[in-house]
């Protein structure tokens, strides 16, 4: 996705060798017409086949992107939560995900009375490192007996082996650019795009 890619090279901060900053336009400041057509991407991607009938992601960054995808499909969007909420009070799908920045492992939650048998699940993320919190959604989709169109990624960060556990594993990841590294403070993007 080139304007993403644009978007990247002026705004993005390559803070060390691993990881990116993107808080101007994606993580902590939103830009909404990015968001709007990272949506109508991720749309694109995912079109033929079954119907999607819901968008999952996780709390926080996925949210913004994830509520533009399912605008434009025209599906509701659901977030698992990394806190349980004071009115989560019914029978829940939990799934432990191990973050590798604060390096514990932490419960992720969904409702069970929004996800069931009968959906096709579109998976919306903002980044794809190391796999832990898709795999921990793919995780609830399983558990919810539902199907998975895919996961949607904003930025893969191809060094990083997310990305391969999850294609391996037979999961079709749509990713609208993948990064092949971040080196002396210069953004590289993986060559196919
Ligand atoms: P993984 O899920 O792919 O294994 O990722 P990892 O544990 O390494 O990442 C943990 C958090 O750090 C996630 O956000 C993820 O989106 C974010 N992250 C990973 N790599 C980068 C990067 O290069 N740049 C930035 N800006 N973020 C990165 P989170 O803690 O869940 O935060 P949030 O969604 O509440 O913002």
């Amino acid at each position: 996705m080139e304007s993403l890619k644009e978007k990247i090279l002026i705004d993005g901060i390559a803070l060390s060798e691993d990881v990116l900053k993107v808080d101007s336009f994606l993580n902590h400041q939103l830009d909404p017409e990015l968001m709007v057509d990272i949506g109508k991407e991720f749309a694109k991607r995912v079109e033929g086949g079954k119907k999607v009938t819901k968008i999952l992601t996780i709390e926080a960054s996925g949210i913004a992107a994830a509520l533009t995808t399912g605008l434009e499909l025209g599906v509701p969007v659901l977030f698992a939560r990394k806190k349980k909420s004071i009115t989560m009070t019914d029978d829940n799908y939990v799934s432990q995900v191990y973050s590798f920045t604060k390096k514990e492992e932490s419960d992720i939650t969904v409702a069970k009375r929004f996800l069931n048998e009968d959906d096709h699940v579109l998976i919306v993320d903002d980044f794809l490192a190391r796999g832990a919190a898709a795999f921990g959604l793919i995780s609830i989709v399983e558990q919810a007996g539902a199907s998975l169109a895919g996961v949607g990624i904003i930025i893969e960060k191809a060094f990083q082996d997310g990305g391969t556990k999850l294609r391996e594993a037979g999961h079709p990841v749509y990713s609208l650019v993948r990064i092949q590294s971040l080196e002396k403070g210069k953004v590289y993007f993986v060559e196919e795009e």
